[in-house]
C-alpha cells in the first residue's frame, strides 16, 4: 500500500467513525424528533459554525446545510428554525439558495444570522426577497461581523489582529432570540446604491451571485503533499485524490473552504489576464484563517460530500 493510500483511508475511516458517534449519519432520526431550536448552517471557514452552535446552545441542534442537501432532507421542523451563512457579494452563498428554494421549514419562530466581515450593505433585505420568494419568510434577520475571510482584498493575519466585538453582538443577536423578536435589520438607501454599485463592477448576476467553476479559479501547485484534506472540505465535493495527485472541477461556491485549508498551501488561485473579476491576486498569499473556534474535522464533518 502506498503512503498516498494509507493517508486515505485512514483519513476516511477517522471520519466516518466520528460522524457516526456524532449523529451526523443519524440525520433522518434527529429530524424526527421535534427539537426546540434547530439551526442551519453554511460554512467556509468556520465562522458560521461558530455563531450557529453558540445559538444553538447546549439544548438545540446544527445541520449543516451541504449535509441536509447531500441527502436531500428538505423537510424540517423545530419550535424554532434558525439559518445561518456568510455573506457573499453581500447575497447568500449559491446552495443556501438552492436549499431555501427546496426545503419546507415548519417553525413558530424562524432567523436568520448573517456573519460578514467589512460591508454588509442590504444582506438583510436580499435575504428577505430570497426567503419570501421560496414560502420560507423569516421572523428575524440580522448580521454579525467577524473575520473577513476574502483573500483577495483581505491579509488574515491582519483580519485576525482587529477585536470585532464578536461576543457582545452574539450576546446581543442571542437575547433577541431569546425573546423571540420579530425584526429585520435596518438597510439604508447607501447601502443599497453601494451594493448596485458591487454588481455593477463585478457583473454578477443577482439571481445566482458567486458561483464559479473551480479548474478556473484554483490550481494546485507542487507543494501539494496529498494529505487529502481538501477532498474533504470542499462542500461541492470538488476535489479528488488521483494516481497524478490532487483534480478539482465543478461548480464552486467561492467558499475558499479548500484554499484557506490546505497545510501546504499548494492552493492557489489562477491569475486572470482577460479582466475577469476577480483577477486571481490575493492580499497575502501565506496568511490563511479557520476561526479558532472550529476545528479542521469540525470543517471535514460540516462539509464533506464523500461519506
Ligand atoms: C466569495 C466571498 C465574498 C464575500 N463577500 C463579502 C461581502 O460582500 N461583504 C463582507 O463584509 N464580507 C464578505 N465576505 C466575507 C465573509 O462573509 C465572512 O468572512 C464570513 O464570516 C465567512 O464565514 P465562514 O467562515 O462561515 O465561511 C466574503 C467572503 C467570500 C469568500
Ligand atoms: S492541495 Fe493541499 S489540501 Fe489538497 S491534498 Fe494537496 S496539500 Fe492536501
Ligand atoms: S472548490 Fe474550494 S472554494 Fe470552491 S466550493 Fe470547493 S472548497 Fe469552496
Amino acid at each position: 500500500m502506498t503512503r498516498r493510500t494509507a493517508l486515505k483511508i485512514m483519513g476516511s475511516a477517522a471520519l466516518t467513525a466520528m460522524m457516526a458517534t456524532t449523529g451526523v449519519t443519524a440525520l433522518t432520526s434527529c429530524l424526527e424528533s421535534r427539537k426546540k431550536r434547530v439551526i442551519l448552517y453554511f460554512t467556509g471557514t468556520g465562522n458560521c459554525l461558530y455563531v450557529a452552535r453558540e445559538l444553538a446552545g447546549k439544548e438545540g441542534e446544527t445541520l449543516s446545510i451541504p449535509q441536509l442537501m447531500r441527502k436531500k432532507q428538505f423537510e424540517i421542523e423545530a419550535d424554532e428554525i434558525g439559518l445561518v451563512y456568510p455573506i457573499y457579494g453581500h447575497m447568500p452563498p449559491y446552495m443556501v439558495r438552492e436549499f431555501i428554494k427546496k426545503a419546507r421549514l415548519k417553525a413558530e419562530y424562524k432567523f436568520a444570522v448573517l456573519t460578514y466581515g467589512m460591508r454588509k450593505c442590504n444582506a438583510v433585505e436580499i435575504w428577505d426577497g430570497i426567503s419570501r420568494k421560496a414560502g420560507n419568510a423569516f421572523d428575524y434577520i440580522g448580521t454579525i461581523i467577524m473575520v473577513d475571510n476574502w483573500l483577495p482584498n483581505f491579509d488574515m493575519n491582519e483580519q485576525k489582529k482587529i477585536d470585532k466585538h464578536i461576543p457582545e453582538n452574539l450576546a446581543k443577536i442571542s437575547s433577541d432570540l431569546t425573546g423571540r423578536r420579530r425584526w429585520h435589520e435596518p438597510v439604508t438607501q447607501e447601502e443599497r446604491q453601494q451594493h448596485e454599485g458591487f454588481m455593477r463592477l463585478s457583473g454578477l448576476d443577482p439571481e445566482v451571485g458567486f458561483l464559479m467553476k473551480a479548474e478556473k479559479s484554483f490550481t494546485v501547485t507542487d507543494a501539494c503533499i496529498d494529505c487529502g484534506i481538501c477532498t474533504y472540505v470542499c462542500p461541492r465535493g470538488n476535489y479528488e485524490l488521483t494516481g497524478q495527485g490532487v483534480k478539482m472541477q465543478g461548480n464552486c461556491e467561492f467558499c475558499f473552504a479548500c484554499i484557506q485549508n490546505c497545510p501546504q498551501r499548494a492552493i492557489q488561485f489562477k491569475k486572470h489576464e482577460d479582466g475577469t473579476w476577480p483577477d486571481g491576486s490575493e492580499k497575502n498569499p501565506n496568511a490563511r484563517y479557520r476561526n479558532e473556534n472550529v476545528s479542521l474535522m469540525d470543517l471535514k464533518m460540516a462539509n464533506n460530500q464523500k461519506v
